[in-house]
Formats: C-alpha cells, structure tokens, sequence
C-alpha cells in the first residue's frame, strides 16, 4: 500500500463511496476528513488509520474493533458509528456522524483554561457517557481533551461528545489486544494503573477526567514533565496538586471530586462514573434568585459578589427596597438582572429565561487571525489569551489578571476606576480572598512591569483608577 499523506487523500474515494473532501483532525492512529456519500450526499467524519500502521494485522483489527465496540452503545455523549470497512488497497475506515464545534483540545489551546462551572458540564456530559460505555463492558483508557468533542444540541446548550474508543478494552476480548506489559494511552493523563501496565478497570477512566478537569480550570495537567518515564512515575508515586490550591477560586467541593478522581488507589477513587458525575453535578446550579434582605440579617450584596468571585452562574436579585442605588449596587457587584418587590410570577419567568437564553455560551469564536493588541514589541492575543514579551517568551497571567490587563490595554490613556474595572472583569475571576481590583493590579504589574514599585505600563491615578500607558 502507498504511504499516502493525510492531503494525498483529498479528492480521492474510500469505501466505493466517501469522496473526501478536507482534513478535520489526526491522532495518534489515524486522521479524520470531512466526506460525502457519493449517492446519498450526506456529509460524514471519515477516519482512516494511518497507513503507516496498517502493517500489522493487530492494528488493523483493533481499529475495527473500535467500530464494533461504539456500534454497540447509542448515546448522546457518543459518536455515532454509521459504517467500517476494508479497501483492497489496505485502507481501513470508519464512518462516523459528522459533528460540529470542536474538539476539546482545540479549545485549550485557543483559551488555555475554562472556568470551572464550564468544565463541570462537559465532566457531567463524558461521566455520562462513560457510565453507559462502562455498562456495555467497554473501558475507553484514552480519555483526554483531543477525544472529547464539544458540539451544540439544537437548543444551543453545549453536549460533549466523545470520540476514539480506539484502545477502548473490551472486556470480552481480554488480553487480547491489550496485554499486560504494553502501555498504551498518553502519558499525562494515564492513571498509576494504566501507567504500571497493570489491569485497567473502569475506574482508569475517571482517573482521566479527573486529569481533563484539572486541566480545564488550571490550564495544565496535574503531572508535567518533558520526559514520559518520569511523568509515568510521578503518576505512581505523587499526590496531585490540591485544585483549589492552584485555582483559589474553585469551590472547595469540586476540588474535592478531582481529589477523589485522582486518587492512587482505586478503592479510594469513585466507584462508578454515575458516582462521579452526580457529585459532579450537584455542585452546578443553573441560576441564583437572590433576596437582597437574608434571614439572619446577612447581606445579600455581600453574597452576590462572593457568587460572583467564584463563578459565573447568573443572578437575578429580588428585593422589596426599590432603592437605584441598590439596583446600580447590585448590577455592578455581578447581578444579571434585579427585580423589585412586588413582582408577577409571570415578569420573574419572562426574566429567568431572559437571563438564561443571554448567558448560552457562544458558539466557538473563530480566533481572528488579528485580534491582538500590541504594545512596547508585546503582544497581548485576545484569542489564544497570550501574553508574549519583546523577546518572545511568554507570561502566564490567571484568567482574573488577563481580563484585567485586557481590559485596560483596549483603552490606552483613559483613566478607569476601580468600578469600571470591576465590571469589565465582570468580578467573576477576582481571588475569593483577595477581591480588590488594587491587589489584582498588583499582581500583574509584579508579572510585566520590569520594576513595580516604577510602574510604566499600568499607572495609578490617585483617587480615581488606573491606566494603560504602554505604547503602541
Ligand atoms: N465525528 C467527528 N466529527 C468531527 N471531527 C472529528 C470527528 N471525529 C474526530 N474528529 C476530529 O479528529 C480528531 C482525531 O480523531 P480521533 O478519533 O481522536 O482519532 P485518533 O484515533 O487518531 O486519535 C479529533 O480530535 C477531532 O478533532
Ligand atoms: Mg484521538
């Protein structure tokens, strides 16, 4: 067989009947395109192992057992396989449904982190997912950001599908393609099981959502290393890192579902993926009504602003004192709407849904090619969210001091004051113990100022706010 090229396929027929079109992804197997059924029209995801791999028959019959073992299972949190086959000419396909949006890596790469409510919701979609995958006896031991695809319901609310049960371990089929003594799998997000070439159970699975939720909220993954084989040990031997601790503003109960995810040993860890996706799931709430007037005479702005430091799950603010400061007040500490006592049943649902409907995440934004301010030879990239020095090396800032920089850098010269600042940073990012707007300025005048205590980028105007004076 030629060794072709994933572009050598383009424009070429696979099957009789997929004329392929373009390239929509690769891994480590294979590489997936965008074709058309040349009766039908219907436009599908065409994977075809990678040539190079076909030489051993083992391969070639793992990846079709890939085929056999998603057949089984329909689920809204698993690709649909639609056709396989076998070329003459030793290519080997699936025909997959064509999904839309993107692949959770991409996302990654383009955001580097979600926030964690985000993250929740995608774990809730894969623990479903693998609970009915685990069922049919089938352990998928390849969870990670590039297997699981972030597409949209038609109600436009995110659906995380995932994808490649390519090394999935059937268990009927038990040291048969998967041997002891061959690791296969990727290294970061492997548990200490798999990484011992051991025997791999469902619970190797939620080790790996485990590591992609660490990584969603941090942007990197528990156990980093240049060098596999000490990723692999530090895997055995090491604790993960607290999330909470890295991300101070992650509540502390889903710092603890990671935690149990990640523990060593397998008793320890959560015994089922239905286990794992409802303590996944309690912690996400929909919506806030909040009465400003507490039992206990707690503050209610005072808890919508903690809300708001720790997520961006929307608020909607009840109060019977119809007062525009408390309103202006409410809005700015990170309400989404406020109504005023007394209300219809009728105007708080027309509202709910309002807030709702706004706060649908966007469909991914394509990264425009330009949308980057620069500033003294560095770059701020509004898309991948990078900041990059004169000298090319780049400086990692939390997701709290990017807004901030961000937006202080679109409105070069202008003066800001610390509510306006407050609102362009939503308040959603500031640290839960560390909330004022002048502590986060610190901070990143620490990471890009050559002498903060001089400051040239970011200036403080006494009594009103700051501003950006880095030069064009
Ligand atoms: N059904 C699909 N629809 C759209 N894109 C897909 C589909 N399946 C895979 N892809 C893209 O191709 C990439 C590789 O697919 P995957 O099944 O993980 O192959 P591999 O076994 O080589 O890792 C994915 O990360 C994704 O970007
Ligand atoms: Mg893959």
């Amino acid at each position: 067989m030629p060794h072709l090229t994933p572009s050598d396929r383009i424009g070429t027929t696979v099957g009789g009947r997929y004329e392929i079109r373009r390239l929509l992804g690769e891994g480590g197997f294979s590489a997936v395109f965008e074709s058309v059924h040349n009766i039908t029209g219907r436009s599908v995801a065409l994977k075809l192992l990678h040539p190079h791999l076909v030489t051993t028959e083992q391969i070639t019959e793992r990846f079709l057992l890939e085929a056999r073992a998603m057949a089984r299972i329909r689920h809204d949190g698993i690709v649909q396989v639609l056709d396989a086959g076998k070329d003459p000419d030793g290519t080997v396909y699936i025909a997959l449904e064509l999904l839309e949006g993107e692949a959770l890596e991409s996302t990654l790469q383009r955001v580097r982190t979600i926030t964690w409510s985000e993250a929740a919701s995608i774990g809730v979609d894969v623990l479903a997912a693998l609970a009915e995958a685990h069922r049919n006896k089938i352990v998928h031991r390849d969870i990670k950001p590039g297997n699981i695809f972030v597409t949209r319901k038609n109600s436009g609310e995110a659906q995380a599908k995932l994808l490649d049960f390519g090394i999935a371990h059937v268990a009927q089929a038990k040291g048969r393609f998967t041997q002891q003594g061959v690791i296969l799998g990727t290294p970061e997000y492997m548990s200490p099981e798999q990484a011992r070439a051991g025997a791999v159970g469902p619970e190797a699975d939620l080790w790996s959502v485990g590591v992609v939720l660490f990584e969603c909220v941090t942007g990197s993954t528990p156990f980093v290393s240049e060098n596999t084989t000490e990723i692999l040990l530090r895997v055995q031997t090491e604790r993960a890192p607290e999330l909470s601790s890295v991300v101070p503003s992650v509540p502390s109960a889903i710092s603890a579902v990671v935690r149990r995810a990640l523990e060593r040993d397998v008793s320890e860890r959560f015994h089922t993926a239905d286990e794992m996706r409802e303590a996944l799931q309690r912690q996400s709430v929909d919506i806030i009504l909040l009465d400003l007037v507490l039992p206990g005479g707690e503050d209610g702005l005072m808890l919508a602003r903690e809300v708001r430091a720790r997520s961006d799950t929307p608020i909607i603010m009840l109060t019977g004192r119809d007062d525009v400061v408390d309103r202006i007040v409410g809005l700015e500490v990170g309400a989404d709407d406020y109504i005023a006592k007394p209300f219809h049943l009728r105007e708080v649902l027309a509202r709910l849904r309002t807030v709702l409907r706004r706060r649908q995440p966007a469909a991914p934004a394509r990264a425009e090619p330009d949308d980057a301010i620069h500033f003294d030879g560095w770059r701020l990239d509004l898309a991948r969210r990078q900041l990059v020095t004169a000298e090319g090396t780049e400086i990692v800032l939390t997701t709290g001091e990017f807004d901030m920089l961000a937006a202080l850098a679109r409105a070069p010269g202008r003066v800001l004051s610390r509510d306006v600042l407050m609102d362009l940073t939503h308040g959603r990012s500031l640290e839960a113990f560390d909330r004022t707007i002048d502590a986060q300025i610190a901070r990143l005048r620490k990471k890009i100022e050559p002498d903060p205590s001089r400051p040239t980028l970011i200036k403080s105007v006494r009594g009103v706010g700051y501003v950006f004076t880095g030069k064009p």
